[in-house]
């Protein structure tokens, strides 16, 4: 009976304490104790990182907000603490005599942390931990009147539903700040903050001083670099006081968050319940070597890693352990120190050599210095003990003085070449090391003319080795051959049509014609002369589709002839207007039929499935069997249009790509085409091949199977992201009940 009862007090108490989400002046919170919050998806509490680390006989605690169902342990936000709490049994977070959430230390009664706001006297307080992830201080009486939020206060994780503000009348950014080392969470090097100067982009800085990526301007709905446009919505505010920016994820059930990492790099990772993991959704920079400053002095980045860090030749790491943690911001030391270090008096010009480390991203802060030769700029070097390498190439000669930062080895790009490193002629003896990478020093006899020359040098301060850094990888090439098919323009000759004519044949373009109206124009529905009916798109003046978007497509739907493609009937470009003739589609668009309750019981399987086949092979078509490789880019629904027998044809190749015969991928910058149908490596880096299309063929079909649209309705606030659905239905083994309730009445022919 003892342990059955023993287990029910355990049940009891565990029962007991997910109940709790609240800490209030008579509940205060310390040792082994938690709050929950009420749908068990945050837990505040004492937390050390390091206790799963080595010895765990001298741990540090900070209290913590983790999620409740995620292993290993995943922290969201840690109170800051000056002072380190290693006993969590005398330390109680607690609600203060002024309101404030405080965290006491009771044996010394001293206070390490406070929420610092102005309660009104009258009210009195409590601490909530909510699903959001955040803890609130709030109103007793009313818990909606909240006076501090932990989430507005992030420290290394910024939440959805969190804010990162600019505040204006103080000037001062709320930042992201990275942890010192994967089990320290006192503040690190790299931050993230809105650029206080008001550019409404954000900035990554290490130090606070120097900034090594950007993310662009707020351009209405996104930034250069779109962050994850497919899972989350990003939203800009901007008045008086305050701008902001807050980000939800499209689907609450997605766990997700956006961290700025112990390595410098931004990331936004997802669980995925079904491997128990955090997914790498995307990072910024997206090379680590970016990172300025990432191996600290001495140490030099190498993008093959990890490891990202070495130190250079004739130097160690300084503190092994954090190395270990991927905290290199301590850097590397000496191995030997410079004769001119033990020795200042000895002939300096028989003791240090130089190393020659070839292909480098020289380090930061470099200074010129007048010299005419390689030898001139190694003596310049020489006199002067505080230099510790130099290079010489056609822009001059630069020398270092002071610790090298920023490194990085077998890089080609700007701000690269040959260092000359100074090390002990000690360190060089190693046999293997090729002669001609040693430069012994030359004695000359200009010496003391140099020596005036440097120290004039030092006023000719040259800063240009470090713009490089704001520059971000991925860049845009255009590889469509573009001028090949411009040449095949004339083609098109026979297609162009009489503005007269297509006046005549709708109507002068007349209402009761109109099909269809977008953002790029409008479609009327005619009828030629010889009784042939057509679809005329008419695009505006000023429309999104530029003349060489236009052209693209003309030519491109010219040259190709596919009974699953629009065919174009021809083109008319008098007077300012552009505008496209098609073959006349009975039945419109897919959506307009598939997504129409009324209607898509037009749609019986056997119907959808001849839709499905006759765009894969239209895309067949595209990808193989054309003379041209073309990537359609906006695969969607209302792209796709139905005869009278509704036999689907591909239409708008506004945003088309052409490939190069052996090309298969290429890189954009400008990312066009339809959220919800891009895939992922498109949406996020840019990338496309015809795999891009597969991805919007994918989404096309689950549509057409489920007769849901991907994006939400106009009239449903919630935005679907179909895919995610499927998937979710399909892990518990009930996809099935996702088909089209109209296909029910047609059941699948076998
Ligand atoms: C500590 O390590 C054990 C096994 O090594 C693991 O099961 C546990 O989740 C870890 N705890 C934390 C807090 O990471
Ligand atoms: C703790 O410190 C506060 C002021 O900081 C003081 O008012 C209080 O008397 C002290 N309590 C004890 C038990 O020393
Ligand atoms: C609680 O405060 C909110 C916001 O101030 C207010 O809208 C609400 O009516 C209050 N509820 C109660 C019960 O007082
Ligand atoms: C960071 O900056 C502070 C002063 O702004 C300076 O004292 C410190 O040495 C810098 N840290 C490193 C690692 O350079
Ligand atoms: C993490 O960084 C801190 C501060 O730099 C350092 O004292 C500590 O030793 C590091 N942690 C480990 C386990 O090395
Ligand atoms: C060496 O260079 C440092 C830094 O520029 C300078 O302060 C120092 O005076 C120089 N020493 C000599 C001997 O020229």
């Amino acid at each position: 009976m003892a342990p059955l009862a023993f287990l029910l007090l355990l049940l009891g108490q565990t029962l007991l304490c997910t109940a709790v989400d609240t800490i209030s002046s008579t509940t205060p919170l310390s040792g082994e104790q938690r709050i929950v919050s009420k749908g068990n998806k945050f837990t505040l509490g004492f937390y050390s990182p390091q206790s799963n680390a080595t010895s765990s006989s001298s741990s540090t605690y900070y209290i913590a907000i983790w999620y409740s169902n995620i292993l290993p342990v995943t922290t969201v936000w840690t109170a800051a603490t000056d002072v380190l709490v290693s006993d969590p049994t005398t330390t109680v977070l607690a609600i203060g005599s002024d309101g404030n959430l405080v965290l006491l230390d009771q044996s010394r009664n001293r206070s390490l942390w406070s929420t610092n706001v102005r309660v009104p006297a009258s009210s009195s307080t409590v601490a909530i931990i909510r699903d959001s992830g955040s803890l609130d201080l709030a109103s007793a009486s009313n818990s909606s009147v909240t006076y501090w939020k932990s989430i507005e206060h992030p420290t290394n994780t910024w939440l959805p539903g969190g804010k990162l503000t600019l505040d204006k009348t103080t000037g001062v950014s709320q930042r992201l700040v990275s942890w010192r080392n994967n089990t320290n969470p006192s503040p690190g090097l790299f931050s993230l903050e809105l650029d206080p100067s008001g550019t409404q982009q954000f900035i990554i800085q290490w130090n606070d001083s120097i900034s090594y990526w950007t993310s662009g301007r707020w351009n209405r709905n996104s930034f250069r670099i779109p962050l994850a446009p497919e899972m989350s919505n990003m939203q800009f505010v901007d008045n008086d006081d305050e701008s902001y920016f807050l980000y939800s994820m499209k689907d609450d059930s997605i766990i997700s968050r956006f961290i700025i990492d112990v390595s410098g790099q931004i990331k936004q990772l997802t669980w995925m319940e079904i491997s128990k993991q955090w997914v790498l959704f995307w990072s910024e920079p997206q090379a680590q070597c970016e990172v300025y400053a990432l191996c600290g002095a001495y140490g030099s980045c190498n993008s093959n890693g990890p490891p990202y860090c070495n130190c250079v030749k004739g130097f160690s790491q300084k503190i092994q352990n954090n190395w270990d943690l991927q905290d290199y911001s301590g850097g590397c030391k000496r191995n030997t120190p410079l004769q001119c270090q033990t020795n200042p008096r000895s002939a300096h010009t028989q003791s240090d050599m130089f190393f020659a480390m070839e292909d480098v991203r020289l380090p930061d802060n470099s200074r010129g210095a007048v010299a005419t030769s390689s030898q001139e700029c190694q003596m310049i070097c020489l006199k002067n003990c505080s230099c510790n390498a130099y290079t010489y190439d056609s822009t001059g000669c630069f020398v270092w003085h002071g610790d090298l930062v920023n490194l990085q080895e077998q890089y080609s790009g700007d701000g690269g070449g040959t260092l000359l490193l100074r090390l002990v002629a000690s360190e060089l003896s190693d046999p293997e090391k090729s002669k001609t990478a040693i430069i012994g020093p030359v004695v000359g006899g200009v010496a003391a003319v140099l020596v005036i020359l440097a120290i004039v040098s030092l006023f000719l301060f040259r800063k240009c080795r470090r713009n490089k850094t704001l520059q971000i990888s991925g860049g845009a090439r255009t590889n469509l051959r573009y001028n090949d098919l411009l040449d095949d323009i004339q083609s098109i000759d026979s297609l162009l049509l009489d503005l007269s004519t297509l006046k005549v044949a709708t109507n002068d373009f007349g209402e009761g014609n109109m099909l269809g109206k977008g953002g790029f124009g409008m479609v009327h529905k005619g009828v030629l002369p010889d009784g042939k009916q057509i679809a005329v798109k008419r695009l505006c003046q000023n429309s999104r589709q530029g003349l060489g978007e236009l052209k693209s497509e003309l030519v491109l739907v010219a040259k190709l002839r596919h009974r699953n493609l629009v065919n174009l009937i021809g083109v008319c470009l008098e007077e300012q207007e552009k505008i496209l003739v098609y073959e006349f589609m009975p039945n419109r668009s897919l959506d307009t039929i598939l997504f129409d309750s009324g209607r898509s019981k037009q749609l019986d399987w056997g119907r959808r499935f001849k839709i499905i086949n006759g765009v894969a092979r239209g895309l067949q078509y595209l990808y193989e069997d054309s003379q041209l490789k073309i990537v359609h880019h906006d695969l969607k629904a209302s792209n796709i249009l139905l005869d009278f027998d509704y036999n689907p044809k591909i239409s708008d190749f506004g945003l088309a790509k052409i490939f190069g015969g052996d090309q298969s991928e290429d890189v954009t910058r400008r990312i066009a085409g339809t959220y919800g149908y891009m895939s992922p490596e498109y949406a996020m880096h840019g990338q496309y091949s015809t795999k891009s299309d597969a991805f919007s063929f994918g989404v096309l079909v689950l549509e057409i199977v489920t007769g849901r649209r991907n994006n939400g309705s106009c009239n449903s606030e919630q935005y679907i992201y179909l895919v995610n659905l499927v998937w979710e239905y399909w892990a518990r083994g009930n996809a099935i009940e996702l088909i089209d309730p109209s296909l029910i009445d047609h059941p699948c022919p076998n």
